[in-house]
C-alpha cells in the first residue's frame, strides 16, 4: 500500500511509513463509496473519516494529490507541532482547509475550495497515529455548468443560411444537440469543436450546422454537460427573409406592407385634420415613422447577407486623405476579398474615439491589399470620426454630423452589383452614411474589408448574431 506513496516533498511525517499499515486493527478508514463531484469555482469536501473507539489528539493527516501526470503534496496537518500544524503547499496555497474541530469525530476530511480543472484526479489521505497508519483514496471529478449559448447567423451557404451556437465556460467538453420545433433532433449536419482555454482549461464551445430553405425554421441549440447532467439552451425561428431565395419576395411584401401603412396612416391624417385642425408637426412625424420602417427594414435586409470576416493582425498605412490633406491611417486588413453580390459585417467601436472602417479595392494592377502602395487611397471608401466629427472618405471627404458619439456598432453593407456601400448604426438599426463605389480605376479588382488599428486596439470585428430570438 506504502509503496507508490513517493510525494515529491520530504515531510517528517513520512518516518511513518516505516511502520506497517493497520496492524493494531484498533483503526480503518471508511473508503468514499463514490468519487466527489467538484463545480469549477466552487468548494468540494474531500472525504476521509477514521473509525476508532478512541481517536487520539495525537494525529497527522497527509493529503497528496495524483492527476494524468503529476503527483503533488496538497495539505498537511502535523499533530507534532501544535504551534503551527497547518501547511499548504505550492498550487494549494489558500484553498484548503481542514475541520479541526471535528477531528476528535475522525472527520480528517479536507475541503478545497475554489476548484480548478487541474483539480481533477486522485487524492489520498493518509492519517498516521502512534503505532498505525493508513490511507485511503478519493476521487475528485470536475465540472462546471457554461453559460446559456447564443446562435449566430454565419452568412449564406447555397439556398441556405449557415448558423452556429457559441457557449463558454464548460468542463469537461460538453456535447451539442440542435433540435426541432418538436423537440426532436435535427437531421443537418453538425460540426462542434471545444476549445480549453489556454490557463482555465475551461472550455468554449461552437457548433455549426447549415439549414435548407423549406426545412424546419424553429432551431433549438442545447448544450450538455454530461458529468453535471446540466443543460443550456437557446431557441430561435429563423424568418424567412435571412433565405436568400426568398429574400426579395419578402422584402417586397414587406415594402408593399410599409407602403400601406404609410397610406393608412395619411388617411387618419387627414380624418384628424378634418377635425381638429393639426398642424404640420403631425404630418412630417407621421413620415417619419414610415421612413423610420423603411431604414429599419434595409437594416435587416442588408444584415441578412452577413458574412464571416477575418482580419490579417498585421497593421498597414492606408491613405485615407486627399491630395491638398494626405491622412496616413494605420489599418487591419481582411485576410480574404468579399465574394460578389452583397456583402454584410458588424464592427464593435469599443472605446475608440477616432476610427476608420470601409472597404477596399484591389485588382490585378496593384500590388495587393497588401502592399505599402498610397495609390490604394483612389480604391478605398470609409467612414470616419475623428475629434468628435463623422466624415466619409472616398469620393472627397464630407462631413456628415457634428457629433459622432453614441455609435457603439457599424454594420457594413456592400453591394458590388449595385455598387453602393452602406453604414448602418446597429443599436438604432438606422442608415447612417450611404456611399457610390463609382467604377473606380480597376473595376475587375475585389473588396476587402478594413478597419483602422486605434489606439486603443478595441475596434474589431464580431459576429452577426440571430436578431429574432422566439
Ligand atoms: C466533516 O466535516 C465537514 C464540515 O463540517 C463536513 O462538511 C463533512 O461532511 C464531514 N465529513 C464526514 C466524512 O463526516
Ligand atoms: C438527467 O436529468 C434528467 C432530467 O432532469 C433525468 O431525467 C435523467 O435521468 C438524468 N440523467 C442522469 C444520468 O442522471
Amino acid at each position: 500500500m506504502g509503496s507508490r506513496f513517493r510525494p515529491a516533498v520530504t515531510l517528517p511525517i513520512l518516518v511513518f511509513l516505516q511502520i506497517i499499515p493497520g496492524v493494531t486493527g484498533q483503526y480503518s478508514i471508511i473508503p468514499p463509496d463514490s468519487p466527489v463531484l467538484g463545480v469549477v469555482g466552487d468548494g468540494a469536501v474531500l472525504p476521509c473519516q477514521l473509525q476508532g473507539r478512541i481517536i487520539p489528539e495525537k494525529l497527522s493527516i497527509q493529503w497528496i494529490f495524483s492527476g494524468s501526470s503529476t503527483e503533488s503534496a496538497v495539505a498537511t496537518f502535523d499533530g507534532k507541532t501544535p504551534q503551527n500544524p497547518f501547511l499548504e503547499f505550492e498550487g494549494y496555497r489558500g484553498r484548503t482547509e481542514f475541520f479541526p474541530s471535528e477531528f476528535h469525530q475522525g472527520n480528517l476530511s479536507l475541503l478545497l475550495k475554489n476548484v480548478r480543472p487541474s483539480d481533477q484526479g486522485k487524492y489520498t489521505c493518509s492519517v498516521f497515529l502512534e503505532n498505525w497508519y493508513d490511507q485511503v483514496m478519493v476521487e475528485l471529478d470536475v465540472a462546471a455548468q457554461g453559460a446559456e449559448p447564443s446562435v449566430f447567423l454565419d452568412g449564406h451557404a447555397g439556398n441556405g443560411i449557415s448558423l452556429s451556437c457559441r457557449s463558454q465556460g464548460w468542463f469537461p467538453a460538453p456535447s451539442v444537440v440542435w433540435l426541432d420545433s418538436q423537440g426532436q433532433t435535427r437531421p443537418e449536419e453538425v460540426t462542434t469543436r471545444s476549445t480549453p482555454g489556454p490557463s482555465s482549461g475551461i472550455f468554449d464551445v461552437v457548433s455549426s450546422m447549415s439549414l435548407e430553405l423549406g426545412s424546419d425554421r424553429e432551431v433549438s441549440c442545447r448544450v450538455v454537460n454530461e458529468v453535471l447532467n446540466a443543460t443550456r439552451e437557446s431557441r430561435v425561428r429563423i424568418a424567412d427573409s435571412f433565405f436568400p431565395s426568398t429574400s426579395p419576395w419578402m422584402i417586397s411584401s414587406l415594402i408593399i406592407l410599409c407602403v400601406d401603412l404609410g397610406i393608412l396612416g395619411a388617411t387618419v391624417y387627414k380624418m384628424k385634420r378634418s377635425l381638429m385642425e393639426t398642424g404640420k408637426a403631425e404630418r412630417s412625424r407621421k413620415e417619419a415613422g414610415t421612413e423610420r420602417l423603411r431604414a429599419e427594414l434595409d437594416f435587416w435586409e442588408a444584415r441578412s447577407h452577413a458574412v464571416p470576416v477575418a482580419l490579417d493582425p498585421e497593421a498597414r498605412p492606408l491613405d485615407l486623405g486627399d491630395a491638398q490633406d494626405p491622412l496616413q491611417v494605420p489599418v487591419l486588413v481582411a485576410r480574404d476579398a468579399l465574394g460578389a453580390g452583397k456583402c454584410y459585417w458588424e464592427v464593435e467601436l469599443g472605446r475608440e474615439r477616432d476610427w476608420a472602417l470601409g472597404v477596399l479595392r484591389d485588382g490585378p494592377s496593384l500590388a495587393g491589399p497588401h502592399s505599402r502602395d498610397s495609390r490604394h487611397s483612389r480604391h478605398c471608401w470609409a467612414l470616419c470620426a475623428s475629434q468628435g466629427q463623422l466624415f466619409s472618405s472616398g469620393s472627397g471627404s464630407r462631413l456628415l454630423r457634428e457629433q459622432s458619439r453614441g455609435l457603439s456598432a457599424l454594420g457594413v453593407f456592400l453591394d458590388s452589383e449595385e455598387e453602393r456601400l452602406e453604414f448602418y448604426d446597429v443599436e438604432q438599426r438606422d442608415l447612417v452614411a450611404g456611399m457610390s463605389l463609382g467604377a473606380g480605376e480597376d473595376p475587375s479588382g475585389k473588396f476587402f474589408p478594413f478597419v483602422s488599428q486605434g489606439e486603443e486596439g478595441t475596434l474589431r470585428i464580431r459576429s452577426v448574431p440571430m436578431p429574432v430570438p422566439l
